[in-house]
């Protein structure tokens, strides 16, 4: 069913203890669709994101992923199903390449007179065809993973995630550590994975950024819904409030 959300939120709920950090939130991500979960600190967005990707458990509500009712009791159940956080460097080994980074546990192998021998070439070629799509360059993919910038061990974890069929990724404040131009490249690297179906949810603190890289704007309030808007429907001016509740307390003075 082309015309079925991705991802489908029904008024989820998670209680930490007597704290209500989500009180209900029901939102869907399309194929392709880039959204920004915006909000202020406390509001709730990581716990969500976490939720969704197998870390932590709802207390109450439903997830729909491809249209089926899905509950993913660890990260690695909602990887295999396709939906992944993807970290700056955290799940890269360090001290081999890229393309072993990439094929880690994955190997192509073949035999020869019983013997087997690791594809290199082949599996060279599909790690540089990967990162070509979603317009990566790393200088030489037979680089150590240690030599590489914050900036460049997410692009590589980012193509991992596409190379093995991922469909949706979480990123959670992904560019806070990168510097302007590393920043610049992540989110052309976003926009560019995206037009390739896949669907994306993007934390920022920085509305910029939101701006420029969604096709949606989620924000979240006290673990509620606070705004669901097209970004092209919509301007800073307008998300500001709702990140900050003022909107409210500008229409009562207005009234
Ligand atoms: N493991 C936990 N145990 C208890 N309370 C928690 C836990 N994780 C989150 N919370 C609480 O849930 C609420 C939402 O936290 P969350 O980390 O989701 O916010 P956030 O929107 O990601 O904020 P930030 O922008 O600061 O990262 C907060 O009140 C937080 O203290
Ligand atoms: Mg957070």
């Amino acid at each position: 069913m082309a015309d079925t959300p991705l991802l489908q939120l029904e008024e989820i709920t998670k209680n930490f203890g007597a704290i209500q950090a989500l009180r209900g939130i029901s939102f869907s991500i399309g194929r392709g669709e880039v959204v920004a979960l915006l909000g202020d600190n406390g509001a709730g967005k990581s716990t969500l994101v976490k939720i969704i990707s197998g870390g932590l458990e709802q207390s109450s509500g439903r997830i729909l992923f491809e249209g089926v009712e899905r509950k993913f009791a660890s990260p690695a159940e909602a990887k295999a199903a396709g939906i992944e956080t993807v970290y700056q460097d955290l799940s890269l080994c360090t001290n081999v390449d890229v393309v072993a980074n990439f094929f880690m546990g994955r190997e192509i192998v073949k035999k020869w007179f019983g013997i087997p021998i690791l594809q290199e070439a082949e599996m060279e070629a599909a790690v540089a065809k990967t990162m070509a799509n979603a317009g990566t360059r790393i200088p030489s993919l037979r680089t150590n993973v240690e030599h590489l910038s914050g900036g460049q061990r997410q692009a590589i974890e980012l193509n991992r995630f596409v190379h093995w069929g991922g469909k949706l990724v979480l990123l959670d404040e992904p560019f806070a550590a990168l510097g302007v131009e590393q920043t610049r490249r992540g989110l052309e690297m976003v926009k560019r994975i995206a037009a390739q179906g896949i669907g994306v949810v993007i934390i920022t603190h920085i509305m910029a950024q939101a701006f420029q890289v969604a096709d949606r704007i989620v924000v979240i309030r006290h673990g509620v819904v606070a705004g669901d808007v097209k970004r092209t429907a919509t301007s800073p001016d307008e998300v500001v409030p709702m990140i900050t509740g003022e909107a409210l307390q500008g229409q009562a003075q207005q009234a």
